[in-house]
């Protein structure tokens, strides 16, 4: 794996676009880097010793093209702590991003829903997290230009962007949830007592991905919004055993919804990029 500053200076040369918005496209998301204009595209392949993208539905590219006329990165297949990487490999498209010139970026994944007054097909707005992976990705000697050692989390989840979300989903009609989103390594599923510890720590969705991207983020000051497809009902709730098929059937399903908030909000956040943080 080369570094962060090196594979930035790749998609640098090979892209025109100079985006300051990314948005990370989870299980089920990965279709809408189609729905980009005119997109640029660099496969992971065609970075040397990147890590690729092996999780089903995650095609592992970088993606540059518009949204309502706004630039913004893609990245079209996350890796995931459950793949087998390290951490460090987890969040190195978060610092690529960041050194690419990325301020903020939208964190996408899907989520079983924990909290009982919520429901498939419905989006939550992440308010908090709660790591529950067992490590962290700022692990290890610190690299002081990035960031600070000891990053502050008390705002991980930036309230500029989370009330920008808000208005999007408000303007376009779309109901939106807001909770606590708890992340667990995977690959298996929880079991029921679990999801009702969960319930009991405060969690509202859970699912395998994201919380290490937006430690890593923070770290870096990359902005972050986190949003959540709740493809199903966690383990226990409804009783029936968990799928991946489900989770991406679900996402298929709402698609025109999930692709309209997506552009709406990408476009805002790129049309106001400035963050009041360092
Ligand atoms: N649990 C963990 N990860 C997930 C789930 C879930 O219920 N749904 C989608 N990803």
């Amino acid at each position: 794996m080369k570094s962060p500053a090196y594979y930035a200076d790749f998609l640098r040369r090979r892209f025109t676009l100079r985006p300051t918005t990314a948005i990370v496209l989870g299980s089920g998301f990965a279709p809408f880097g189609e729905t980009l204009d005119a997109p640029e595209i660099v496969p992971f392949g065609e970075l040397e010793e990147f890590p690729h993208s092996t999780a089903p539905g995650h095609p592992g590219r970088f993606l540059a093209g518009t949204v309502k006329g706004v630039p913004v990165l893609c990245l079209q297949g996350r890796l995931h702590y459950y793949e087998g990487y390290t951490m460090e490999q987890v969040v190195l498209p978060i610092r690529v991003m960041k050194a690419f010139g990325i301020q903020n970026v939208i964190l996408t994944n899907a989520a079983g829903a924990i909290n009982l007054n919520f429901h498939p097909g419905e989006v939550m707005l992440i308010t908090d997290h709660i790591n529950f992976m067992g490590t962290n990705p700022l692990i290890g000697p610190n690299d002081n230009r990035l960031g600070e050692r000891f990053p502050d989390m008390t705002q991980a989840y930036s309230p500029r962007l989370q009330q920008l979300a808000r208005d999007c989903a408000k303007r376009l009609n779309i109901p939106l949830r807001e909770g606590v989103y708890l992340g667990c390594t995977g690959p298996s599923f929880e079991t029921p007592a679990e999801i009702r510890a969960f319930r009991t720590l405060g969690a509202d969705a859970v699912a395998m991905s994201l919380v290490p991207e937006t430690i890593a983020a923070v770290h870096c000051g990359v902005e972050v919004l986190g949003l959540s497809f709740l493809s199903n009902l966690a383990a226990g709730v409804s009783g029936r055993p968990l799928s991946g098929e489900e989770v991406n059937q679900a996402a298929e399903e709402n698609r025109p919804m999930l692709t309209k908030l997506l552009s709406e909000v990408l476009a805002e956040m790129g049309r106001n990029p400035e963050s009041t943080k360092g």
